[in-house]
Parts: structure tokens; sequence; C-alpha cells
């Protein structure tokens, strides 16, 4: 009889998965096939469909199977599926996976990334897994998530015994193995999560677990900085961001200078008083910088400023190669180095810029990558669509008119830095985007021309915009620029 058991046990704990809309979000039908999803009496989504179909969209209330989502049979499911591939890409679904004695869901999945859809992927007996470095257990709210950086979708969890099936694989296991176990979470979970680099596939003869999980582009990050560039930035997270001002009511608005100390006090404004000596050009330059956010569009900025501009803020001046040093006597692989007119930590050196143009004389609109060295704008095939969300991105945390005449996407070559450096790698390319904005901000007053600092970007679009993975090289600050409408802008 024990042996029945847990032969039923190993079979696995999960009985299938299911689509259902997020907590807040409803969905109407009417008899004339009318669907309305909504959120807070908004309408996020209205639709007609045939009367069954809609119909069966309700089921989204409670949940729909992913199977007859993903392969449909049917008109109706046809219809049924287009809508809720439409929701999904909206964030308004999210997933459960049932346990086999109908006692609730194992877990619940939330998408963080805009195309997630639930995958299981493959695992065979002989297959070893173990957790991912990046991936961690929190509290939110009165909940315990799982989730990574990583991951396109985070995994609520209220059972113990599934987090304690979870956590068990910090050593790696036998797929084999654990399906002997008592409380095995099942096959299905495990794929999952394993789609969500949640987990990893072990190699056979790997030597180190860091090593083994991803490429040599991963292996260089740290936990913490692999999530702050995930979480501090938009596109793989669905967590609310912005000037938000969620602690209105909580505290009061901190002041805009720091408190006056009670120390002796020396007055310095008698060194200082404008008699003293006259403004040099460079501290006029400082006083004139300004935020510009509204750009001419009648006197677009020309080709031939972006290249000055380009020359004097951001170019290449000079390379040079020299053996690493340890500082022991003992020397490392040659490692190539340039100088250029702005400060870098270590002299990485790893910021590129990347430009979408809207309205530049002398320039086709379309997306380059700047090559500082050779001074060159080489261009990039990319969507329309994708040119006109970064821009109209722009356009929205500036709360301007129109979007920038060029927008600069500052990206980082992550391993340029943490190659070199542990545990700050993150925080110095940061350190780093500051100096280049200043020098950005600085070379554009100087030149006559307009910009703004922008604070947030979308690293999954600009990932599929470039091709390159969000982990290997990705945005860390953009720059508005263009030929300023006006003057006397307000900050
Ligand atoms: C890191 C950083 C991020 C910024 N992000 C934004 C932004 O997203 N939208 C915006 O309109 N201005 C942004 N700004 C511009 C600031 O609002 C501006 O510098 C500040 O109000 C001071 O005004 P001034 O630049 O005209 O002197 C940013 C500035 C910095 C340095």
């Amino acid at each position: 009889v024990r042996g029945q058991g847990n032969r039923r046990q190993r079979k696995s704990a999960a009985a299938g998965l299911y689509a259902r809309l997020n907590e807040h979000v409803t969905i109407e039908a009417d008899a004339d096939g009318n669907v309305v999803a909504g959120l807070d009496g908004q309408v996020l989504e209205r639709t007609k469909l045939g009367a069954g179909a809609a119909k069966r969209t309700l089921a989204l209330r409670t949940g729909l199977p992913v199977r007859s989502l993903a392969s449909p049979r049917g008109a109706i499911d046809n219809e049924v599926a287009l809508l809720v591939r439409r929701l999904a890409r909206r964030g308004l679904l999210e997933y459960g996976l049932s346990r086999t004695n109908g006692r609730g869901d194992l877990v619940a999945i939330e998408p963080q990334i805009e195309d997630y859809w639930p995958q299981t992927a493959k695992l065979g007996a002989n297959d070893t897994v173990a957790l991912s470095r990046f991936a961690y257990l929190r509290r939110r709210g009165t909940d315990l998530v799982l989730e990574a950086p990583r991951a396109p979708a985070l995994f609520r969890i209220d059972d113990p015994k599934t987090v304690a099936a979870i956590t068990g694989l910090s050593r790696p296991q036998r797929i084999a193995d654990l399906r002997r176990r008592r409380g095995f979470v099942g096959l299905e979970l495990l794929g999952l999560l394993l789609d969500c680099n949640i987990i990893f596939k072990v190699a056979a003869g790997s030597e180190g677990l860091r090593s083994s999980e991803g490429d040599a582009n991963l292996v260089v990050w740290d936990f913490h900085d692999l999530l702050f560039h995930a979480r501090s930035t938009e596109g793989r997270h669905a967590n609310p961001m912005g000037g938000r001002y969620a602690f209105v009511g909580v505290i009061p608005p901190p002041p805009a200078v720091g408190s006056r100390l009670a120390g002796p006090e020396i007055d310095l404004q008698q060194f200082t008083a404008s008699s003293v000596e006259p403004i040099s050009q460079f501290a006029n330059l400082l006083r004139e910088r300004h935020s510009t956010r509204d750009f001419d569009s009648a006197r677009p900025i020309t080709i031939a400023e972006l290249a000055k501009f380009l020359h004097h803020a951001a170019r290449v001046q000079w390379k040079w190669t020299t053996p690493l040093d340890f500082g022991d006597g003992s020397f490392g692989p040659e490692v190539d180095y340039t100088r250029r007119p702005y400060p870098s930590a270590g002299a990485s050196y790893e910021l590129e810029l990347y430009l979408a143009v809207a309205n530049c004389e002398g320039l086709e609109k379309g997306f380059y990558h700047y090559d500082a060295d050779r001074h060159a704008l080489v261009s990039i095939q990319v969507r329309a669509q994708e040119l006109a969300r970064l821009l109209a991105s722009a356009q929205f945390a500036m709360g301007a008119a129109a979007p920038p005449q060029i927008l600069i996407t500052i990206a980082a070559r992550f391993n340029r830095v943490s190659w070199k450096y542990s545990a700050i790698a993150y925080s110095l390319i940061l350190k780093d985007v500051g100096v280049l904005l200043q020098t950005l901000y600085l070379t554009a007053t100087d030149l006559d021309l307009g910009g703004c600092a922008i604070g947030t970007c979308n690293i999954d679009l600009l990932s599929k915009m470039t091709g390159q993975e969000f982990h290997v090289e990705g945005p860390v600050g953009q720059f508005a620029l263009g030929r300023a409408a006006g003057v006397g802008d307000a900050a």
C-alpha cells in the first residue's frame, strides 16, 4: 500500500496550467458577443466575438486551460485564444498551476515582461537541476514570491512544502532522484521554473555552479548588480515605477537643502563676491546649462552640429594597450584602453551611445550606433514601431509636447567593468553615466543646443532593437538632444 502511495506522488503534484484575469481586472460579455475587459472602471480592451466565444471568455475569471489556448481546436477556441494573447500582452493575466487533488494552486505565476507566455521546458530523468544564483524568495505584502532578475515571470507560493522542495534545489539534484522523493513538486512546475531561468540545468562535468549557469557574459554579474539593473529600469518587471509620489501623506516632503549643522562656521561669501574675478567661460557654461524638453521642429539640429557634439563630448581621442599589472610584480593579459573627453571608472569606457533620430537635417530618421573610435554613425535596422515607442517614452518622461529630435541612449558593456570590479561594478557604471550626462549637457550648452537627461529606459525594448541580450549590453541612461524651441524652459 505504501509503495502505491509513493508511486502516485512520484507522478506529479500538479494537474494543469490555466490562465485567468489578474485580481483587479474584470470581464463582461453580452449576448451579442461584445466583450469588455476593464480595470477600476476603465475599459482596457473592447472587442466583438461570436456569442459562443464571448461566453467562454467569462471563464477567464476562474481560469481557462493554457493547453486549449496554446493549440486551439475549432473556431470558438481560436477566437478566445486570440483575445487571451492580447490580454496577456497587456499584462492583464496571470497563470495558475493547479494541484491534482483539487486543493487549490501549487503556484500562481505573474508575468513580468509583456510577451511572457508560460512554457514548460523539457526535463529528462538524467538531467540535473539547481536553483539559479540569481533566484530569491521574499515577502511581498502577505505573499511569498520567488523571482529572479532574468525571469520573465515570478511565482507566488503559499505552501511551505513547495517552498521547502524548491529551496532543496540549492544543491544540484538529478530529476530521477527528485521524482522518487516524497512531496515531489512535479515536472510541470520544474519545467516552468527552468523556462523562467529560476532553475537551470547543470551540465555534466561542469566545474562550479557559477560558471555552469549561462554564458560568459552572465558569469561576471554579481547577484545584487543584476537585480538592481533589472528592477530599477523598465521592461523586465511589473512593479509600479517612476515619479509616483508614493509616500505623500506618509512622510512630509523632504527638504531641498540638507539641515544646517551646529559647529563653528566659516563664511565663504567674502571670497566669492562678484567683484573678485571676472567669470570664466567654463563657469559661465555651468551657469547657462539647463534642461531643454521642447525642441524647434521647424529648425532641427543638423548633422554637422550632431557630429561636432559627438566629437567634443564622446569621441575616442587615443588608444593604448598595456599588460594587466596586479601590483605584486605579476602581470596578466594585455588590456586595451582609450582616452575620451570625460572620466570613467578604471578607464573602462564601457558606455556606448545609440541614437534614435526623429528630426535631424541631413540625417535620415532611424536608429544608429555611434562608433566612438571611428567617429561614425552605423545604421541599425529596427521596426518603425520600436523606434516610435522609444521616442514616445522619452517624450512622456519629459512631459513634452513632441518627441525629441534625437534621443541618445547610453548603454553599458557590463562585462568591461565587472571583469575587473566585484560588488561595485554596477554602481561604478551608474556613476560613469552621471559623468557622461553632465558632459553631454555642457557640450550641448556650448554648441547652443538643448538637451535633457531622462531617468528611465525600457531595457527589454532596447534589447530587441540592438539584438543584445539585456545582461550583455543594456541601457543605463538617456539624453534628449535638439535645437531648443524658444528660450527659458521651466525645470
Ligand atoms: C539622472 C537624471 C535624470 C533625469 N530624468 C529626467 C526625466 O526623466 N524627465 C525630465 O523631464 N527631466 C529629467 N531630468 C532633468 C532634471 O529634471 C533637471 O536636471 C532638474 O530639474 C534641474 O533643472 P536643470 O537641468 O534645468 O538645471 C533628469 C536629470 C538627471 C540628472
